[in-house]
């Protein structure tokens, strides 16, 4: 029953769990080792603190690793963790993701100028297109011609695997006839990755070029004993960056959306700000609110006990998984007052507490893509938002649908797009 209630009504099965046993609980689930739940932002605070010895979140993502890559900083833990994040983390400094967001605006504005208008149409589809350009061109810097448009099909090949049930199966259970799914995601990953060795390779020779793409930081990072970063080592980063870029901020845009288009004050206070130029404080407490009520990773990624840990005066053994809940927490009544109300202005009072808004994980395993994520969603919204009204394509809101590790609404987001 436990299962059911995870895949098919996951945050309503997270909402009766606490009702019942209060802000932890231990889920177990079909085929899968236990895991505790964990929503006090005191406890979150203490698993995120945890030092890299104690708890290993890279055990719980090794699924993603025929897509990813063994270097990818998603499945390391300790060292070799911290030290391929030192590795990535400059590529999200200030000054180059500011170097990117002329290109954001023209890539929203070249899809969004495609989309239908005047009759209701799924969002998210239209997003995932969106923001898979956007990624992209931020990692290499491609906007048009023949290696974009192979990277392009290579990669969304290897990324409806990755949604696909199959690929949580363990590897040596999915090749039992030899041909099939597997074998052609094998080849597809191999088209992928001779693109993406080419451009590395490149890349090395033509030197950093000051632009301010991701692949430029990654050729030009060095290790602690001063070596550049090995052709593996880049390829795993840059398929990290684009598996966890892409569909979690284009799910979000949905979310957003769908939540914009059942309450008027709020999108019509967001137009203003957007038609005055001022969007900035309105469009980020927007955005912070819809990563609060309708985070699209429901939790962080599972910590596993390696050594015995006290968190809330409970000790956990090694082998127990802790999984920190983004919706629970970011649902609760004592600390957001009427947490299923979409308002925005409860950010413009306060920016969102380091564990008590989550949607972006924390500690030293928080989303490398956090600020980039934020700032593409402010400017797909301003732009959409400038050239037509929006609103919604179904009555009410729509249910919450698990999708891999996503949830998504349920329709896609229908959208009624008019232009302005
Ligand atoms: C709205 C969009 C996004 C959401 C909601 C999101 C959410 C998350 C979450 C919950 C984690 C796990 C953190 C933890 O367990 O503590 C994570 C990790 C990560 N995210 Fe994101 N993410 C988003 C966009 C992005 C983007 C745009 C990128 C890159 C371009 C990215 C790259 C990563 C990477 C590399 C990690 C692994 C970090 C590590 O293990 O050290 N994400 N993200």
């Amino acid at each position: 029953m436990q299962t059911v209630g995870w895949w098919t009504r996951p945050t309503g099965f997270l909402d009766r769990c606490r009702r019942r046993f209060g802000k932890k609980f231990t889920v177990r689930l079909a085929a899968q080792d236990p895991f505790i739940v964990l929503s006090d932002p005191e406890e979150l605070k203490q698993v995120f603190t945890a030092p890299p010895d104690v708890l290993h979140p890279g055990e719980g993502t090794r699924i993603l690793e025929p897509i990813v890559g063994p270097n990818s900083i998603l499945l390391l833990d300790e060292g070799a963790h911290m030290s391929q994040r030192k590795l990535v983390l400059p590529a999200f400094h200030g000054e180059r993701m500011r170097g990117l967001e002329e290109m954001v605006a023209e890539v929203a504005r070249e899809q969004i100028r495609s989309w239908p208008r005047g009759e209701s149409v799924p969002i998210h589809p239209r997003m995932q297109s969106l923001t898979l350009e956007v990624i992209l061109a931020a990692v290499f810097g491609l906007r048009s011609g023949p290696r974009l448009d192979q990277l392009r099909v290579a990669l969304t090949g290897m990324l409806d695997f990755g949604m696909s049930p199959l690929s949580l199966l363990p590897p040596a259970r999915r090749a039992p006839f030899g041909r099939g799914p597997w074998a052609r995601f094998l080849e597809i990953r191999a088209r992928a990755d001779e693109l993406i060795y080419s451009e590395i390779r490149e890349r090395r020779d033509q030197g950093d070029g000051g632009g301010s793409e991701i692949i430029n930081s990654l050729v030009a990072a060095r290790h602690e004993d001063g070596s550049p970063m090995t052709d593996v080592e880049i390829h795993d980063e840059l398929m990290t960056l684009l598996v966890a870029g892409h569909e979690t901020t284009a799910t979000q845009l949905a979310w957003a959306l769908e939540r914009l288009t059942r309450a008027p004050a709020v999108l019509s206070r967001l137009v203003e700000a957007v038609d005055d130029g001022d969007g900035d404080p309105y469009m980020t407490a927007v955005i912070r609110e819809s990563l609060r009520l309708r985070p699209v990773l429901l939790n962080a990624a599972p910590r596993t006990v390696k050594k015995p840990i006290e968190v809330g005066g409970v000790l956990y053994e090694p082998r127990v998984h802790l999984l920190p809940s983004a919706w629970l927490v970011q649902h609760d009544p004592e600390i957001y007052p009427e947490p299923y109300a979409f308002r925005p202005e409860r950010f413009l009072e306060s920016d969102p507490g380091t564990y008590t808004w989550i949607p972006f994980g924390g500690g030293r395993r928080r989303c490398v893509g956090a600020s980039f994520a934020q700032m593409e969603m402010a400017i797909v919204l301003r732009e959409l938002l400038r050239v037509s009204e929006v609103s919604a394509g179904v009555e009410g809101p729509e249910a919450t649908v698990r999708r891999a590790i996503t949830v998504t609404p349920a329709r896609g987001g229908e959208t009624v797009l008019t232009a302005r």
